[in-house]
């Protein structure tokens, strides 16, 4: 399967980890498959089971408290979605009509200040709460609405400031839309303020969402729970009851019980401690934040240690992870002071926070999240130790770290009014990831490493007619979920790079600055990101800021810009581009451009190497330029700034070619990259012959860096995956390893080198050992051998390859040996090299092993599943198996991660976007026709587009590729 092919899944473990992740918090739908699997028998048994177990838990935390009011309903109604609710019913779960009929709350009551009191019972999986919000009439009203979600709610008052109580005349729960309905006896004029007080319960569920429990094993062996929370983008809800949206900034305080050897953390630092109703229990104060949205709140409560040091500006910035693993969170926490410290000059607004909390968590559905002064990691993307983990896993602690903390500013200071500019959020914190951790290894060379990893990668999928606009209008949680992708993250990016190429580097930090201060503690949209950047500039610019970049957001896809040469003139082109356009357009989204774009242009000439011409496309079909009539090529998209693709005709094309093969360096390592990149996709789309494609490849035989190789793996990994079968895929391997001699030549076993050679080295010996390369086998094998003795004996870079080469070549008992690692393993890193290695093994028996594994608790967290399914499906001889064991376990999938995970969508695209018959499309289409995909539906749509796509290519391109292979592959 082509690389390009799991374009969004950064749990992939080994070379992949430094990919970029897109991951939602799961969400069991556990009430739904009840009514699937069970009947109505087992509903009523599981009611009355919950109604036992509130009591209970109702009993053990009783505490001597004045109710505020009776709730007026009952568990019974609390899981009244054991019973099918219509979409649009609006009963409430008392059976009486439901009034607000929207699924975003009223804004005519504002939350300013909340109190929350929170007491988790870790051991028996529960916690109760009590929150006071201290809310503003806006609007006169005599009704409120605001969110809850998997709570029951035992007391509810309403107080005005001068202790008054407001008699409540209706409180009505409406499950779908997540919303409590409060309606008063009178009105309230506008200004007034009161207090809405709540007391709930809920259950730290081992769901990946909300508040819930996690846990890790000691080095000896012990497993110990802690309890932690994660709320982006609606979960805040399931945690405490709360006005749920990112524009209800408020004050939150927080009060938190623990057990007194357990730490509690919260965004704010702790105030004081005290013991808490004369037992064994402390409860933990802690200071008020400042204005904040809810999905930003987060709080756990764990038996850590941490590690601090200090930023510039005396920011205290610590980091926490279990005791065991405390000496791999130094490169985390030199590498988030000197992050702080630059940004506070890059953004030119100072952290506010007086701390920054980085926390491992062992089970997290996502890579990070930014919660505000307390952000939360995956082990694998925070921790990192210097002996055993390799270097593209330090490479992702820093990434994420650097992402995380562009949040702190961007999203945490300023956030978006709604979720629709969640792509400003994500894109720009995927741009600025790469300043940040260029600035604290400029030797890895993010700038280049930015095309490979986020430009190309965007530039796949948004050439699918199923993808979307960035901007698209969401409503309800899972419409939000969907869109956590690499449209928002990879595309976003790319055109905020595009942008600040166009504008200047100067001018896009002033425009940034600006808006900064000017929304700070409060939200904007992307129309005044716009309108602070044309601030900037100067007053007479032609250039209309939000016009250029609507023509990115609103509609989605980009050009292929065609250049063609009439002797010194140039005319250039503008046209959709579209890798299958055969394929049904995605009708749900109408281009407002009629697929045109405003394309900031530009091009150098082999007369002028070094000079970048610049020019501007419009919204118009073509422009013509000038340029020395005896330039041999003309080369578009310099540096690879524009989010387009650029076509030559075969001349200029065949010049670009014997350019490349007698000085490859005049092009940087990413116009490589994208020049290989541009020649494959187009030749896919049918633009361009694979004659020129592949001819394009012959100068790799020079090649010696890392992102023009990992573009063409990447690119000849496609076809790879369809010719595997076939009898020319030895002629395509003699090639291969023709192209790759000089480098096997020169790299070493011995881990030497820069931090991207160390890239290279892993890809082409894991590429050259596939291959049965004999040398990098016996190296590979002995270094095997060598580890199984002595688990420290090989570096950590060159772990894929030795266990690629030996459980490629070895049987059962190097599989085994590794599985054995697996499970023992206490470095998350490590692990990850470990399960990848697993899935190396040719034998088919033990790939269908590792997938009924995946499913055992005791051998895999759930938040790892997804990977190993996709390490299956990566192994040619897995693909089949895997689309079998998702078939069989569709619905425990959907029961573990719910129809709002981006989990189900990630398994699908590993699973099913590598076929390429018409008959894998059918089976593929029956088994989604009969099923929920969940947040997986546009996924299936990419899959089965991919599909199709395939299938063309191979009736299409097999001949001609095949004869290319032959002729040079012999
Ligand atoms: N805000 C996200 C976390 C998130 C992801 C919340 C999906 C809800 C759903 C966070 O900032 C993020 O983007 N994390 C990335 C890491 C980053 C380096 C791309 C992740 O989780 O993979
Ligand atoms: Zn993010």
């Amino acid at each position: 399967m082509s690389d390009n092919d799991v374009e969004d899944v950064s749990f992939l473990p080994g070379e992949s980890l430094h990919r970029k992740a897109i991951y939602e918090p799961s969400v069991p739908q556990r009430c739904k498959q009840f009514v699937c699997s069970q009947g109505k028998a087992t509903i009523v048994a599981i009611v009355i089971g919950l109604f036992v177990l509130l009591i209970t838990l109702i009993a053990a935390f009783a505490r001597p408290s004045q109710p505020i009011c009776e709730s007026g309903h009952s568990k019974m109604e609390q899981h009244g979605t054991l019973v099918n609710i219509q979409t649009d019913d609006y009963v409430a779960t008392n059976g009486k009509p439901f009034p607000w009929r929207n699924v975003r709350l009223p804004d005519s009551v504002l939350p300013i200040e909340y109190h929350i009191f929170l007491h988790p019972n870790i051991s028996l999986s529960i916690f109760q709460g009590v929150v006071t919000i201290l809310c503003k009439v806006q609007k006169e009203t005599d009704f409120f609405v605001f969110h809850i979600k998997d709570l029951n709610i035992s007391d509810y008052g309403v107080k005005l400031s001068n202790g008054e109580n407001v008699v409540v005349n209706e409180y009505l729960e409406y499950k779908r839309n997540e919303q409590i309905y409060v309606r008063l006896e009178r009105q309230l004029p506008t200004g007034t303020q009161f207090n809405l007080e709540v007391k709930f319960l809920g259950q730290l569920t081992g769901k990946l969402s909300g508040f819930y429990k996690s846990s890790y094993k000691t080095d000896n062996g012990e497993e110990r729970y802690i309890a932690t929370t994660h709320f982006e983008p609606t979960d805040a809800r399931s945690a405490f009851p709360c006005f749920d949206e990112p524009h209800f900034k408020a004050i939150f305080q927080m009060s938190i019980v623990r057990e007194k050897d357990y730490i509690a953390l919260y965004n704010m630092p702790l105030n004081r401690s005290e013991v808490y109703e004369k037992g064994s229990l402390m409860v933990d104060h802690f200071e008020k934040s400042v204005d904040m949205s809810t999905y930003l709140v987060a709080f756990v409560v764990c038996d850590y240690k941490n590690v601090t040091s200090h930023t510039k500006g005396n920011v205290k910035v610590s980091v926490y992870t279990p005791p065991d693993q405390i000496e791999r969170a130094h490169f985390a926490l030199e590498a988030a002071v000197a992050i702080l410290d630059y940004y506070d000059e890059f953004f030119g607004v100072k952290y506010p926070l007086p701390k920054a909390d980085l926390i491992a968590i062992p089970d997290f559905a996502a890579g990070a999240m930014e919660n505000w002064g307390l952000v939360t990691y995956r082990l694998t993307a925070i921790l990192y130790d210097p002996v055993k983990s390799s270097a593209s896993s330090q490479q992702w602690v820093a990434v994420v770290i650097a992402h995380e903390l562009a949040h702190q500013w961007f999203g945490n200071l300023v956030t978006m009014k709604w979720w629709d500019d969640l792509w400003l959020n994500e894109g720009f914190a995927s741009f600025v990831e790469y300043i940040g951790t260029d600035r604290i290894h400029t030797e890895w060379q993010m700038t280049e490493q930015f095309i490979g990893d986020d430009l190309l990668k965007a530039l796949y999928l948004d050439s699918l007619s199923n993808s979307h606009p960035i901007s698209v209008p969401v409503h309800r949680p899972s419409e939000i979920n969907e869109i956590f992708d690499s449209i928002t993250y990879s595309k976003g990016a790319s055109i905020i790079r595009m942008l600040q190429e166009y504008i200047g580097k100067e001018k896009f930090q002033e425009g940034l600055k600006f808006y900064l201060k000017k929304f700070q503690y409060g939200n904007a949209d992307n129309s005044e990101l716009w309108q602070s950047f044309q601030q900037s500039l100067d007053p007479n610019t032609v250039l209309n800021v939000t016009l250029m970049m609507e023509t990115w957001t609103k509609q989605m896809g980009y050009p292929v810009i065609t250049l063609s040469r009439n002797g010194n003139k140039v005319t250039a082109t503008q046209e959709r581009f579209l890798l299958y356009p055969q394929s049904q357009e995605n009708s749900q989204y109408i281009s407002p451009f009629l697929y045109k774009w405003y394309v900031p242009f530009s091009y150098t000439t082999s007369l002028d190497i070094n000079i970048t011409q610049k020019l501007e496309m419009k919204l118009i079909d073509n422009v013509e330029f000038e340029i020395k009539g005896d330039a041999e090529w003309v080369k578009g998209n310099s540096h690879m700034f524009g989010y387009f693709r650029v076509n030559y005709d075969e001349k200029n094309w065949k010049a670009i070619i014997y350019q490349l093969n007698k000085d490859h360096t005049v092009f940087s390592a990413g116009e490589r990259a994208g020049l290989i990149d541009d020649a494959f996709q187009l030749a896919r789309s049918g633009r361009l012959s694979h004659k020129i494609a592949f001819d394009l490849t012959q100068y790799l035989v020079h090649e010696e860096e890392y992102v023009p190789w990992d573009s063409a793996l990447s690119n000849l990994g496609y076809i790879e995956g369809r010719i595997q079968n076939k009898p020319v895929y030895r002629q395509y391997k003699n090639y291969m390893m023709k192209l790759m001699e000089h480098l096997l030549n020169k790299l070493t076993w011995d881990d030497s080198g820069d931090h991207l050679t160390k890239f290279l080295t892993a890809e082409i010996f894991g590429k050259a050992i596939q291959f049965g390369h004999q040398q990098s086998v016996d190296n590979g094998k002995l270094a095997f051998k060598k580890w199984s003795m002595n688990s420290s004996s090989i570096s950590p870079n060159l772990k894929m390859s030795t266990f690629r080469a030996g459980i490629e070549y070895g049987d059962d008992t190097e599989w085994e040996l590794c599985w054995d690692q697996y499970l023992k393993a206490n470095v998350a890193s490590e692990k990850t090299q470990l399960l990848a290695a697993l899935g190396f093994t040719k034998d088919v028996r033990l790939l269908s092993r590792l997938l009924s594994f995946s499913l055992e608790n005791d051998k895999f967290k759930s938040q790892d599943t997804p990977s190993v399914i996709s390490i299956v499906s990566g192994n040619y001889g897995g693909q089949a198996l895997a689309w079998r064991f998702l078939q069989q376990n569709w619905d425990t999938f959907y029961t573990r991660y719910g129809s709002l995970s981006f989990i189900l969508s990630s398994i699908i695209k590993s699973v099913a976007s590598g076929f390429d018959t018409d008959f894998d499309y059918l089976e593929v289409k029956k088994f989604f026709e009969t099923r929920d995909a969940g947040t997986g539906v546009m996924a299936v749509k990419q899959a089965m587009e991919k599909i199709q796509m395939n299938s063309y290519w191979m009736k299409q391109n097999e001949k001609e590729v095949t004869d290319w292979l032959m002729k040079n592959g012999s």
